[in-house]
Parts: C-alpha cells; structure tokens; sequence
C-alpha cells in the first residue's frame, strides 16, 4: 500500500515510519509513506500557505493553491487511484470497519489541515472523503491521520506477525478483547485466573469468549446489541451476568 501525507509538518511521520508495527511493515516493503508538505507550493515571496477568512471571524485558513499543488504532487508520486482523505473533526467517524475498508486500498492521501481548517473549495474539488477520529478538535491533522496509518497498516495482510493478532483484537465482529495475563503468576496479592494455567484449551476459549461478551456488554452495549449472537454466546453472557451479580 502507498500512502502520501499532505502536511506542514511532514516530520511527524518519522515517529511510525522508524518504529514498531509501522517501521517493520515499511521494512519489509509492504507499505511505502511519503510526506508531502504544502509550503514548497507557496503561491507568494514569503511562503505562506495560509490566509484570513473572507467574512471574518478568528484565525486563518490554510489557502487551496498550495494544498492543490501538494495534492497534485501526492498523486503522481504514488500513482494509481488514490482516495484522497481530508483528516477533518467534521468527517465520518474513523473506526474499526473504516480501518478495514481503507486496508484494501493500494493507494491513500490523506490531507492533514491545520489552523482554523482548509477553504472549502479544495475540499470539493480534491478530497473523496473526510474523516474523524473523534468527537474533539485538535490543533492539526497530523495526529489523526499517524492514528489512521497505524491503525490501518496493522490491518494489511502480513504485517502483524502471528496471523491471528489481528482476528482476536477488540472491535473484530463486535466484541472487545478478554482480559490478558502474562508473568508472573501473582501480583500485588491477585492470582491469573486459574483456567488460564490449564492447558486446557476448549475451557480456555470458553472463559475468553465469556469474557470478551461480558466486558462488551458492560462497557459498549451498543456493540453487543448489533451482534448476531449464538446459542452458546447468549449462555456464556448469561453466566457472566449472574457471576457479577
Ligand atoms: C483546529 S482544527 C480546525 C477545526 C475547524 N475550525 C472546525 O471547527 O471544524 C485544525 C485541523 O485539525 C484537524 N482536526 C481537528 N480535529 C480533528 C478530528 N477530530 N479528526 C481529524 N482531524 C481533526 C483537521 O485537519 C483540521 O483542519
């Protein structure tokens, strides 16, 4: 997959392309990240790429020529069909399923703004899609769009080492993950749960499952809702509910 981010300060990139999940998915050249930053297309002497709002009101806006240069500039480098994404507190919400859809993609854009946002008329002309990470504004997109890379780069096939990381992780058909243990055995006066050190393994897929459907339950009912549930999942939640009582 190549992505291009179209960002004043394209240096944030290098806090995912040098580590982790990221870097190694960079490494192994099943991803390549690019940053393309607007001011080198500055229309004036000084290089600004912002200016005051027609009409007035607080801050400036990130002027279009620029962006539509950088954008232009973003497509003949990673070629292809890109979707062009404008990171944006006003976009549909990023999530799990977003991550998915995205992951399929072999070429991405995305658009980080910053003061008080772009003009509009870039956005109608150059961006496919705007997207949110939240119900919150921050100071630019750049955080949201690092968000967005990492959460969909874990998603491409062969990237997350053991293969089945990404099937057992919160969200995947609408559960959050079950609790996890590692060493030591006791800590702070409380034991792993005793199933764990079974070696037991249909037992073990069975207190898991319970647990992810009773933690979802409790904290995003909303998932569990939506949730084709079977027969053995609707006993499980059951007995998890009457283990909490
Ligand atoms: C200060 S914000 C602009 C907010 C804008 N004036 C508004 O009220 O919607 C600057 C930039 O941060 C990014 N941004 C802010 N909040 C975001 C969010 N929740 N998700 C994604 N990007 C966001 C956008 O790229 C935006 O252009």
């Amino acid at each position: 997959m190549r992505i291009a981010v179209v960002s004043l300060f394209p240096k944030v990139l290098d806090c995912i392309s040098d580590i982790g999940v990221t870097g190694k998915a960079i490494e192994d050249g099943l991803v390549a990240l690019d940053g393309i930053n607007p001011r080198a297309y500055a229309v004036d002497k000084h290089g600004s790429v912002d200016d005051r709002p027609y009409g007035g009101g607080p801050g400036m806006l990130m002027r279009p020529e620029p962006l539509k240069s950088a954008i232009r500039e973003a497509r003949q480098k990673i070629k292809g069909q890109p979707k062009v994404v404008y990171l944006s507190a006003q976009g549909v919400k990023f999530d799990h399923e977003k991550a998915l859809e995205y992951a399929k993609l072999s070429e991405l854009i995305l658009v980080a703004g910053r003061y008080e946002g772009i003009d509009e008329r870039l956005i109608c002309q150059e961006i496919d899609e705007e997207l949110s990470i939240g119900d919150f504004v921050l100071s630019g997109g750049e955080i949201a769009a690092l968000a967005v890379i990492d959460a969909v780069v874990r998603q491409i096939p062969g990237v997350l080492g053991h293969s089945r990381s990404a099937i057992e992780e919160s969200f995947v058909e609408d559960l959050l993950e079950y609790p996890q243990y590692t060493r030591p055995e006791c800590f702070g006066g409380e034991k792993v749960p005793s199933i764990l050190l079974s070696g037991n393994h249909e037992e073990i897929r069975r207190w898991r499952l319970k647990q992810a459907l009773g933690r979802t339950n409790k904290r995003r009912p909303d998932l569990i809702r939506r949730r084709a549930m079977s027969n053995e999942e609707y006993d499980l939640l059951e007995e998890y509910i009457a283990e909490s009582l």
